[in-house]
């Protein structure tokens, strides 16, 4: 393991929180045993993780037979923490799991593409804006001392979870070797119902127009805000300052960078990523 600042290690070509990374527990991911019922999702740090978790809980919820949990993330534990006061091994089924992981970290039996993987991506100028914002309230992490300091350490890939470019490339290349949806963060603000419908339909779950609706309802920003087991203000204060629930818009992005910074990402961008052909939507 390499410390490579106060806060951050690298460890298996992976950046990790230092206080937060069990190398033991890392290495032991690769022989963790999947259910076919298991439910993964997959994000780079801030790009609508908390927001899936509500989602993906709210569907198993209306479908039945969800144990009950005090709040989302008891419901739906960082697979790379070991935080929750339940193994993971004895939780009941479907267990529901959150990782920002690549996939050479992953459990090596999801390659049996029978447990399901969402993967969501946001666009990475709002990705970049939402994990600057949340840098200056979290206290694991350092405190960025201005947004083009920030910049250079996440395109530099110096922050938790590595570099976005990297995350998105392995985890399409790799997309065949997993039960894997792919969803955008800007396809669920744009039509909310569509993105409920489609994770509906990839968990196999049958639910109503109704429920479907209620889903929905219980996704938005304004509601999430305000419920409790998801807005994450159970977190202490001590650990996070502000909220994970910030403004949740696509574009905000231009509030912080530059057109120089902006053009440089598009670069990037067009250098690392091109073949993949990914479309983004920025406002
Ligand atoms: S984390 O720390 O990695 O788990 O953060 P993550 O949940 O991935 O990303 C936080 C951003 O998601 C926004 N968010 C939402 N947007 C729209 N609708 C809903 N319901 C919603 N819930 C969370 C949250 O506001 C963060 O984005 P920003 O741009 O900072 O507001």
């Amino acid at each position: 393991m390499e410390h490579i600042s106060d806060y951050l290690c690298r460890y298996k070509n992976y950046i990790f929180i230092s206080c937060m990374i069990n190398a033991e527990h890392i290495d032991s991911l690769q022989s963790f045993e999947i259910r076919d019922s298991d439910i993964f999702l997959v994000t780079y740090p801030k790009s609508g993780t908390i927001w899936t978790q509500q989602i993906i809980i709210s569907i198993c919820e209306l479908s039945g037979g969800l144990n009950e949990y005090p709040n989302n993330y008891e419901q739906m534990p960082w697979l790379e923490y070991m935080e929750s006061h339940e193994p993971y091994s004895l939780r009941p089924s479907p267990r529901l799991f959150s990782s920002h992981l690549t996939p050479a970290l992953m459990p090596l039996g999801l390659k049996d593409k029978k447990a399901k993987v969402i993967y969501v991506m946001r666009n990475p100028k709002d990705n970049i804006a939402s994990y600057y914002h949340f840098s200056t309230v979290c206290s694991y992490m350092e405190t960025p001392k201005s947004f083009d300091q920030f910049l250079e350490q996440y395109l530099t890939g110096n922050v938790l979870g590595a570099s976005w470019f990297d995350h998105i490339r392995e985890w399409h290349s790799k997309k065949d070797q997993y039960n894997i949806l792919f969803l955008t963060y800007e396809d669920m603000i744009l039509d909310l119902k569509a993105a409920v419908t489609k994770i509906c339909s990839f968990l196999g779950k049958n639910l109503s127009e109704a429920d479907v609706d209620e889903v929905v309802e219980k996704a938005t920003f304004k509601t999430m805000k305000k419920d409790q087991k998801a807005n994450y203000e159970f977190i202490p204060k001590e650990e996070i300052s502000g909220n994970f629930m910030r403004k949740g818009q696509i574009g905000d992005w231009k509030n912080v960078f530059t057109a120089a910074q902006s053009q440089r990402v598009d670069q990037l961008l067009q250098e690392k990523l091109c073949d993949l052909s990914l479309k983004f939507i920025w406002e």
